[in-house]
């Protein structure tokens, strides 16, 4: 459930990511990094690079497996890495479709094992966790390149991670957390 008390409490992370492996990196960087029970909200237009990210973050965690988007299953669970990835995508759901799939199980970590939660179209959820990153991914106008945007709600920080991209830079984290 969302704390505003705690929505106030913010950092920020802007990357440029000029082609897909610039996306998939950043992803390898949070699936080694990011700490257990870790929640990342995807948001962001078809096509912005929700499943390229989520495929960099599965190899960042050593898990082997192919990361396909659960379009139809709506969860993937992957349990071979450092920690488990369960990875949604909500696409297909209305919000109250989303609810009764009760993400907040996941996140909770009390139902099953703690790990890394991900959703694709987080746009759906009506409850989000107290603690999350929120990833805005957008589309470049000339389609050709995606930028990330990452805000640590609830007072947790976006890890350091190196810009693929001289264009942007990044904002340190570190120097609002
Ligand atoms: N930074 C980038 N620059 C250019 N193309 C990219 C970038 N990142 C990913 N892509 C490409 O964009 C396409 C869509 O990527 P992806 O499937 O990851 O998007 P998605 O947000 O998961 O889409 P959907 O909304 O359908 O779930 C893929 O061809 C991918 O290689
Ligand atoms: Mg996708």
């Amino acid at each position: 459930m969302s704390n505003s008390r705690f929505d106030t409490e913010q950092s920020e992370l802007t990357l440029a990511l000029p082609d897909a492996q610039a996306t998939y990196q950043v992803g390898v960087e949070l699936g080694r990094s990011l700490p257990v029970g870790t929640t990342l909200l995807l948001y962001g237009d078809l096509g912005s690079g929700k499943t390229t990210l989520t495929q960099g973050i599965g190899a960042g965690l050593g898990i082997t497996d192919p990361i396909v988007s659960p379009t139809f299953t709506l969860i993937n669970e992957y349990m071979e890495g450092r920690i488990p990835l369960y990875h949604f995508d909500l696409y297909r759901l209305a919000t109250a479709d989303a609810t009764r799939l009760a993400p907040d199980l996941y996140w909770e970590g009390d139902e099953y094992e703690p790990g890394l939660v991900v959703i694709e179209w987080a746009e759906r959820l009506q409850h989000h966790p107290a603690q999350y990153l929120q990833i805005k991914l957008s589309i470049a106008p000339t389609l050709e390149s995606r930028t990330l945007h990452m805000i640590g709600i609830g007072g947790i920080c976006p890890p350091p991670i190196p810009s693929p991209s001289e264009k942007l830079g990044s904002t340190s984290p570190e120097s609002q957390c």
